[in-house]
């Protein structure tokens, strides 16, 4: 949306950057099976920009995993102006920390106590 743009009038890299934040988070909440924190972006690139109108979709997949940290490489994609092309605009790894409820950092279970839900999603 407009109020979402930068100087220029595309949308402003924050934005992009925290939506992909969200996905990633969701992701590697579900993979922990537990609250997750955000420790780090390993790296992230913008492809192309992203214009007002522009419907954005987010990928994720866990792509390396820790005792209690995980890796999530992060897709975006638009398809412009709502009807057209499909075109890749960022891609980045983010990684995040599972934690208890006093905030420290906790075992990630292995895939084997996942339920299905969760093992067949990520
Ligand atoms: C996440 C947090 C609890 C980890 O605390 P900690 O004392 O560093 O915990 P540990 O030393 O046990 O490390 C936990 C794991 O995180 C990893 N880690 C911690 N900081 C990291 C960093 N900056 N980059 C990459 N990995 C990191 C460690 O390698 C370890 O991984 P492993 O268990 O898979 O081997 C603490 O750093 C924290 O609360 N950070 C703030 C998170 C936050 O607020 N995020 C939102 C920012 S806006």
């Amino acid at each position: 949306m407009p109020a979402d743009t930068n100087a220029a009038g595309d949308i402003f890299g924050g934005w992009v950057l925290s939506q992909m934040d969200i996905a990633a988070g969701i992701c590697a909440g579900q993979r922990a099976q537990s609250r997750v924190v955000t420790v780090a972006l390993d790296s992230m690139s913008f492809i192309r920009p992203v214009k007002v109108g522009d419907i954005l979709g987010i990928y994720t997949h866990v792509c390396e995993l820790g005792r209690t940290s995980m890796a999530i490489h992060v897709e975006a994609w638009v398809r412009r102006d709502r009807i057209g092309l499909r075109e890749k605009v960022t891609e980045g790894k983010f990684k995040f920390v599972s934690i208890d409820k006093h905030g420290n950092s906790t075992p990630i279970p292995h895939e084997d106590e996942l339920p299905d839900y969760v093992r067949d999603g990520v």
